[in-house]
């Protein structure tokens, strides 16, 4: 007998910057994402300052999803999608982030597209914040550095709650909020909070930007079921499982200081209060955070209905000698910086062409990480391959690799789910179509099982064609992950 649920969320996930382009149409101001160029396979992007003429920005364009939703989300329904995961880029409802008014053509947008998802049987599931905050609030604010921020994030926040009432069900607040506790620093601090100007002590200022980004995500949350009761909100985490070395209990302990200096954020997101752990170490480290008594209580409204998370890849940590208190943990992105520190090499695992390291079993250990953890459902919102694809002379991509990846992981899963009895929402791979990178902002790093004519020099006719993979996953769906094979 299977246990697997019949009303299984199986799907794909996108966010608004890295596949609508469109990046100055309809009323849309410039986000962070904008000033972003396009960097590579071990070359990091670089921001600038502003749109600068004569640069490369692949989202500018991105696939122009923002002229081809239609028919994009046609192929999803065609692969039989129950759920389709994308974000709302907050400059086409507030170009600048502190506007007196929404823009009425970027609402209409998201409406029709969320219209085009339900006529093909798809549920939306909605980002508020994928890396896209608007440009003015890092030059003007210093983003969530600044505590204005918050307020003008649940008024956006509102604003979509109220628009999309009825049409969207599932909400997430911020994207992989806990990404900026890994290296590079200045990198993820704009990604996910537009902290354009990092000070003399980034590591406080992340610390301060962090909170004051889970005071919004607790403000959206509660405006959320205010105004939607039947609709569910949760957080986005992105979940690398991170082993001990060895069985030493000082690589142990390493791991646990790892796991809550990476993931304390999902404690604030699921208990709705600040452990107690991370207050010791901001004592220990000198840092003021500026937390009142107040705030402490607009957590307690803030607690989460669903936990969703991104799965690439785990990570092995092992003891420091110079870090006998094991409070220290630094991690960066393998092929974006060199991440040294107290990670180190899994020999039991291959990586993939950017370094990614692969393991599908890890995706079993999360699911189990999560729910024994936080006891709440969980939701996989990401989880993918990128690879090189070849088109053969007669236009077909045999992507096999690609569904080699996502069995296995499908597989980890539903035994996550059948064996284990996590209480799993659903599954939305990354990314249906190819799209830009949001790490190396390249076309040629493609997740799609629909690939997209267009390369990294932003050549192509943006023709969509199927890949091996796309009719792989239909099947996957339509036996409800029965048939894998
Ligand atoms: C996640 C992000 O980190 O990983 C996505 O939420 C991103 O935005 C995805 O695209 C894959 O990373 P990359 O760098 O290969 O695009």
């Amino acid at each position: 007998m299977t246990h697997f649920p019949k009303d299984f969320l199986w799907g794909g996930a996108v966010a608004a910057h890295q596949l609508e382009g469109g990046w100055d149409q309809g009323g849309k101001g410039i986000s962070i994402a904008d000033v972003m160029t396009a960097g590579g396979n071990g070359i990091p992007r670089r921001i600038t300052d502003g749109v600068v003429e004569g640069e490369n920005y692949p989202n500018h364009e991105g696939i122009d999803f923002y002229h081809h939703y239609r028919e994009d989300i046609a192929l999803f329904g065609e692969m039989g999608f129950k759920a389709f995961r994308t974000s709302i880029a907050w400059t086409r409802i507030f170009p600048n982030g502190d506007d007196a008014e929404p823009n009425e053509e970027g609402l209409a947008f998201y409406d029709d597209m969320f219209d085009a998802c339900h006529e093909q049987g798809i549920e939306p599931v909605v980002t508020l914040q994928h890396f896209e905050m608007p440009y003015h609030l890092a030059t003007e604010y210093n983003g969530f550095a600044d505590k204005r921020c918050i307020d003008l994030f649940e008024r956006f926040a509102r604003v979509c709650f109220e628009r999309y009432k009825g049409k969207v069900k599932y909400w997430m607040t911020f994207n992989e909020i806990n990404n900026q506790s890994a290296a590079p620093i200045a990198h993820h601090m704009l990604q996910e909070g537009a902290v354009l100007n990092i000070g003399d002590n980034p590591e406080e200022l992340m610390y301060q930007a962090s909170v004051n980004e889970l005071l919004a995500s607790a403000k959206a949350v509660k405006a959320c079921h205010e105004i939607d009761p039947d609709a569910q909100i949760g957080c986005m985490i992105a979940f690398c499982p991170l082993y001990a070395h060895t069985c030493d209990p000082k690589d142990q302990l390493e791991k646990t200081w790892a796991d809550h200096k990476r993931y304390w954020y999902c404690d604030v997101h699921a208990k709705g209060r600040i452990p107690e752990y991370m207050f010791r170490y901001w004592e220990r480290m000198g840092f003021d955070i500026d937390l009142s008594d107040e705030e402490t209580e607009v957590l307690k409204d803030g607690i989460v209905d669903y936990i969703g998370f991104s799965y690439y890849m785990s990570f092995a940590v092992a003891a420091r000698e110079d870090n006998p208190d094991y409070n220290f943990y630094e991690a960066g992105i393998p092929g974006l910086e060199s991440v040294a520190n107290d990670l180190v090499p899994n020999e039991f695992l291959k990586v993939s062409d950017w370094g990614w390291p692969i393991d599908p079993l890890g995706l079993r250990y999360a699911l189990n990480w999560f729910y024994e953890r936080y006891d709440q459902p969980v939701m996989i919102v990401e989880n993918g391959f990128g690879a090189y694809d070849k088109v053969e002379e007669d236009g077909s991509i045999d992507d096999s690799y690609r569904i080699d990846y996502l069995r296995e992981h499908i597989r980890a899963m539903m035994d996550a789910v059948e064996k284990d009895g996590v209480n799993l929402l659903g599954y939305t791979m990354w990314a249906p179509i190819d799209i830009v990178s949001a790490s190396s902002g390249e076309m040629d790093k493609r997740y799609g099982f629909v690939y997209v004519d267009k390369n990294n020099a932003g050549e192509g006719t943006l023709a969509r064609s199927p890949k091996k993979s796309f009719f792989w996953y239909k099947k996957v769906i339509e036996t409800n992950g029965a048939d894998l094979d």
